[in-house]
């Protein structure tokens, strides 16, 4: 049986620092009690956690040995909620919080504290780091320590952290990516969703869905540079924000031939839209009487985003 990763943590309290104050639990979110102190903390967002809980829950169950320890990293864990809610909620037999800011070390360790972080009887349930997210999940692949799930609730449109979240992640294990780049998604901000995502976006009716596909699309990239392929597991678009977020699957080996991997184009004339694949690039038109097309790039797997479960 494959142990829980990290004997140590990373960071622990250092001599004279404060020991956490015990929690105030001014928040409950789905019956967990929680203080979210000075971290990043929406309400808002709790659909989000929802949707990874459950996603995290039915991936333990369903996998090839339901037996091992169910391992999450949450490597922007903010007041460390959703880690919380892995062990309450998921199943979680180790969950590693991560957050770049070691201020919040007394909050997440406050929250956690809830679990003994290593029970007499049993192996470790948690570690608690300040990390660059990046660095830590190329410290976790270079030890070979391999998650279930790996949670990156990230601001903006930075997907450096994708490929190093990969290579940290078992085989057949879920990434739960997240964006919050609505001006490229709206075709605003070409350059800076190319070089996150390798998508060049023109504005389009739909954004949202153009918002959730470009993330998948970056996702498939780095996944398949990798040797892998994803299959996505559910996607979602938050109005706050707004955030954009889509759980993948890492699977074995390359895609098969029929790749989902392309182009959406939408014409301005009649308003339907298209796709089309890499093999079809310069045959680009619509059926319509006006043949004007506005061809408008987006990396997209048209039908995996109809899976709404895992
Ligand atoms: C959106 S908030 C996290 C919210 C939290 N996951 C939740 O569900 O409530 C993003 C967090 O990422 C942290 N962060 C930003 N850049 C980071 C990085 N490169 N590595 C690790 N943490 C980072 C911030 O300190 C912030 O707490
Ligand atoms: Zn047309």
């Amino acid at each position: 049986m494959a142990s829980a990763p990290a004997a140590a943590p990373a960071v622990t309290f250092q001599p004279g620092r404060r020991a956490p104050l015990p929690p105030r639990c001014t928040h409950s979110e789905r019956g967990v009690s929680f203080d979210p102190g000075s971290a990043f903390y929406r309400s808002d967002s709790a659909p989000g956690r929802d949707l990874a809980v459950l996603a995290a829950t039915l991936h333990r169950r369903r996998r090839p040995d339901p037996s091992a320890p169910f391992l999450c990293l949450d490597a922007m864990c903010g007041s460390g909620v959703r880690a919380l809610r892995y062990l309450a909620q998921a199943g979680a037999d180790f969950v590693w919080a991560n957050d770049a800011s070691d201020a919040l070390h007394p909050v997440i360790v406050g929250n956690l504290s809830r679990f003994e972080p290593v029970p007499p009887e049993g192996q470790r349930r948690w570690v608690v780091s300040h990390l660059d997210a990046t660095r830590l999940l190329a410290e976790r692949y270079l030890r070979r320590e391999y998650f279930d799930v790996i949670d990156v609730d990230s601001f903006g449109s930075e997907a450096e952290y994708i490929r190093a979240a990969f290579l940290a992640l078992k085989i057949g294990g879920l990434l739960y990516l997240t964006s919050t780049d609505w001006r490229s998604a709206r075709g605003y901000g070409g350059k800076c969703s190319l070089s996150s995502y390798g998508a060049y976006v023109l504005p389009v009716p739909y954004p949202n869905e153009i918002g959730l596909r470009m993330l998948l699309g970056g996702a498939a990239r780095e996944a398949a540079m990798l040797g892998f392929h994803i299959k996505p597991v559910f996607s979602y678009y938050a109005y706050h924000g707004p955030i954009f977020r889509a759980m993948v699957q890492l699977c074995h080996g390359k895609e098969d031939g029929i790749s989902n991997y392309g182009f959406i184009c939408h014409c301005k004339s009649c308003g339907q839209s298209q796709t089309f694949g890499f093999d079809e690039l310069g045959q680009i038109s619509c059926g319509c009487a006006n043949r004007t097309v506005g061809c408008h790039f987006n990396h997209s797997c048209r039908p995996t985003l109809d899976r709404s479960s895992p």
